[in-house]
């Protein structure tokens, strides 16, 4: 027992986090007043909550944390797969996280920028011919092309619903039990199927992947060993790639939402100011709630702050809740993008996409990816298209995760300007 950390009592508090979701540990870290705690969770295991900028810069020490043994099962088979990038330490992770973050050079990151305005053109040639469509489905589809596309995986149009909507179920399974998790869990099989199939066909000669491209670099890594990769962590890691951007369906959601809600910032992003759609990207992505933590394991034991930290325990870092951290942000729960022009750009107060370094830590190989796709889509819509928003219930809970608004995003009207 560790006396100096304030502990929650019960022996296991999972049903609290389920019904809390994003609000769990911000809400338990203003209880305390500590941006560290202890409670138990997943059977009542031990697990230590913490948040704020001193806490991620922490988290984030690898002589500190490991990820092996991190994430739960339930989280692998749905979200994000076995022995991926995401479960390794060391220089096994260095390796792999390398050639992710080899992908994402300037010139690959422009390519992306043209396909996604590319697609954005295509998808509103069909929408004008409808009174009104789903934002978040046609996003999420809109993407799934996209993520194709960029990574040189082949998508026949027969297969788009289907691969969208796999795609789909995995990102909404992690929060869930039951039903959304189950979907999930047989979301995954059947996409790693299709992805296992497709290197196996580049492998043998029957499809060329394009150099440059996730499918290429994913099909022909060899690891630590000098070997391939096996196929089955080849397709988990081009999934790693395909899946995300799939996600950012979510957040172009949630930025239409700040549209109708902040009308003044439409305006700002329509007139193109400098720098203003990146400031509002930022802000979209630290208002809006998509990743609530991340976990890792302690490596062994140490102090800190004067907390002990035990091998082998589970710390789980506050995301969501540091980027609306009342110490860090002024007027946290306030949306406003130019904040961003006073913004230190440090690694561990803004980490929407968890925080530190990209090559050496496990912050997120894609956040460069978000951002693009993000500023692209909503430049898009602000400044190629109209719409109206009909009424509709915009509103959507902090306990389900991930969030998404209830309505999904309605806009009827589309017209190019
Ligand atoms: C890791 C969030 C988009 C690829 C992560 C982590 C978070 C995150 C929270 C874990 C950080 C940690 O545990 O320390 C998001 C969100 C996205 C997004 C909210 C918005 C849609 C993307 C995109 C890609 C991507 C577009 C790829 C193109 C990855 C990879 C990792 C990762 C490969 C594992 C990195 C590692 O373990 O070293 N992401 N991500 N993500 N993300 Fe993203």
């Amino acid at each position: 027992m560790n006396s100096s950390i304030p502990q929650e009592k019960g022996f296991d508090n999972s049903l609290a986090l389920m019904t809390e979701g994003y609000l769990y540990i911000p809400n338990r870290r203003r209880h305390f007043q500590s941006d560290i705690f202890q409670t138990h969770l997943m059977g009542g295991q031990k697990v230590i909550c913490m948040g704020g900028e001193e806490a991620a810069e922490i988290f984030y020490d690898n002589d500190k944390f490991q990820r092996q043994g991190a994430a739960p099962k339930r989280i692998q088979k749905s979200l994000f797969g076995g022995s991926g990038v995401q479960t390794l330490d060391g220089s096994a992770h260095k390796l792999r996280k390398q050639l992710f973050m080899s992908l994402m050079t300037t010139e690959r990151l422009s390519q992306l920028v043209q396909i996604t305005n590319n697609q954005w053109q295509i998808a509103i040639n069909k929408w004008e011919q409808s009174d009104e469509i789903v934002l978040f489905h046609e996003s999420e589809e809109i993407m799934c092309r996209i993520a194709c596309l960029w990574a040189g995986v082949p998508l026949w149009a027969k297969e788009l619903k289907q691969r969208t909507n796999e795609f789909s179920a995995m990102i909404d399974a992690f929060g869930a039990v039951g039903p959304r998790h189950w979907r999930g869990r047989l979301a995954r099989n059947s996409s790693e199927k299709w992805i296992r199939g497709v290197i196996d066909q580049v492998r043998s000669g029957e499809f060329t992947a394009e150099e440059g491209t996730a499918l290429h670099a994913f099909s022909w890594h060899r690891d630590v060993g000098g070997e391939l990769l096996n196929t089955h962590i080849a397709a988990v890691e081009v999934m790693n790639i395909l899946r995300p951007i799939v996600a950012i369906g979510r957040f172009i959601t949630f930025g239409a939402v700040a549209l109708h809600d902040y009308p003044e910032t439409k305006k700002k992003l329509q007139m193109g100011e400098a720098n203003y759609s990146q400031m509002f990207v930022q802000e979209v992505r630290r208002f809006y709630p998509f990743g609530p933590f991340t976990g890792a394991r302690v490596k062994s034991d140490f102090t800190w702050s004067g907390h002990n930290f035990k091998k082998g325990t589970l710390v789980l870092l506050d995301l969501y809740g540091t980027n609306l951290d009342p110490n860090l942000w002024e007027d946290p729960n306030a949306f406003k993008p130019e904040r961003f022009q006073e913004w230190d750009g440090s690694p561990f107060n803004f980490i929407p996409q968890g925080g530190g370094d990209y090559h050496i830590g496990h912050r997120c190989a894609g956040e460069w990816v978000t951002i693009e796709v993000m500023k692209a889509s909503l430049e898009f819509m602000t400044r190629k298209i109209d719409y109206e928003v009909p009424p509709q219930d915009l509103n959507f809970s902090m306990m389900r995760m991930p969030s998404i608004p209830k309505s999904r995003v309605v806009i009827s009207g589309v017209r190019r300007k």
